[in-house]
């Protein structure tokens, strides 16, 4: 009995931890078609012909580590794009961008990544995923410190974006960002750059979100105070994990800004010459 009791506490302060995405998010757009469901367990976008939806964050974060799992929409999803990344405000935003643009049944999702700082973008990387990302809950995750912003997939590290202010790159570190997803229709050009269209006889399309975690400074709040910052504060890639990463970018990886020289006639961006 005393054992059951104990197992049944730890329980509940396990759920308490996870958080609730009632007090986490707002769902902003969609008229109806964002839900919170479960006691705040989980969270639904869907998408017919007439919208999308979309929800945002409460809190704005300056530095973080941010895990959300996340279901993508199955089955034909081709012309369907589920964005969930972390945006500042304004002309000279920063912003930390995962986007997955879907696909017909059977064919793989895109995995697009994307940095911007000072209002400046043009870094996509975009990645095949080694699993189905349809199937079952996966884990991405930003962390935001000062001298990287690193995305992973399931803790396996897919890109790293690293701090190169000495050497005349913006680097996103004093514009709080919010985290905001959605769900929409962009069959003008998410899949195979526009030919394949969004099959409306499939719809409603739905994404679903759970197990949201920020391990983060919150704008504020006085959480995140030296003492408080804990691991991801001076986290960065060590050389297993940069193995691993290097073996997602060569085998999974389908797209690099730097590798795109015709893009560039001017010249690659300067960050690409510091490996
Ligand atoms: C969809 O699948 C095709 C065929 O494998 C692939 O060429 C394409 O990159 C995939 N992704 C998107 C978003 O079109």
């Amino acid at each position: 009995m005393a054992v059951l009791f104990v197992l049944g506490l730890c329980a509940l302060v396990a759920v308490a931890a996870a958080g609730n995405l009632y007090q986490d998010f707002d769902v902003t757009w969609g008229d109806g078609r964002a839900k919170i469901l479960n006691n705040g367990q989980l969270l639904t976008l869907s998408l017919d012909k007439t919208s999308g939806s979309g929800f945002q964050s409460k809190n704005e974060y300056l530095f973080g580590k941010i895990d959300m799992q996340i279901k993508l929409v199955p089955g034909n999803s081709a012309g369907t794009v589920t964005a969930y990344y972390l945006s500042s405000q304004g002309p000279t935003h920063d912003e930390i961008d995962f986007e997955f643009l879907g696909n017909l049944s059977g064919d793989p999702y895109t995995l697009h990544t994307n940095v911007f700082t000072q209002g400046k973008g043009n870094r996509e990387m975009q990645f095949k995923l080694w699993f189905d990302p349809t199937e079952d809950f996966h884990t991405y995750s930003i962390l935001w410190n000062p001298r990287h912003v690193i995305f992973m997939v399931d803790g396996t590290p897919i890109r790293d974006f690293k701090n190169l202010e000495s050497r005349g790159i913006a680097f996103p570190k004093n514009q709080p960002m919010r985290i905001y997803s959605s769900l929409w229709n962009a069959d003008d050009w998410a899949t195979r750059g526009g030919l394949v269209k969004t099959d409306w006889s499939k719809a409603p399309f739905v994404a679903s979100y759970r197990n949201f975690n920020a391990d983060a400074c919150v704008r504020g709040s006085s959480k995140c105070g030296g003492s408080t910052k804990s691991g991801w504060w001076n986290q960065e890639l060590d050389l297993s994990s940069q193995g691993r990463m290097r073996w997602v970018q060569k085998n999974y990886m389908i797209y690099n800004y730097c590798n795109d020289a015709k893009r560039f006639p001017q010249g690659l961006p300067p960050e690409c010459a510091i490996a």
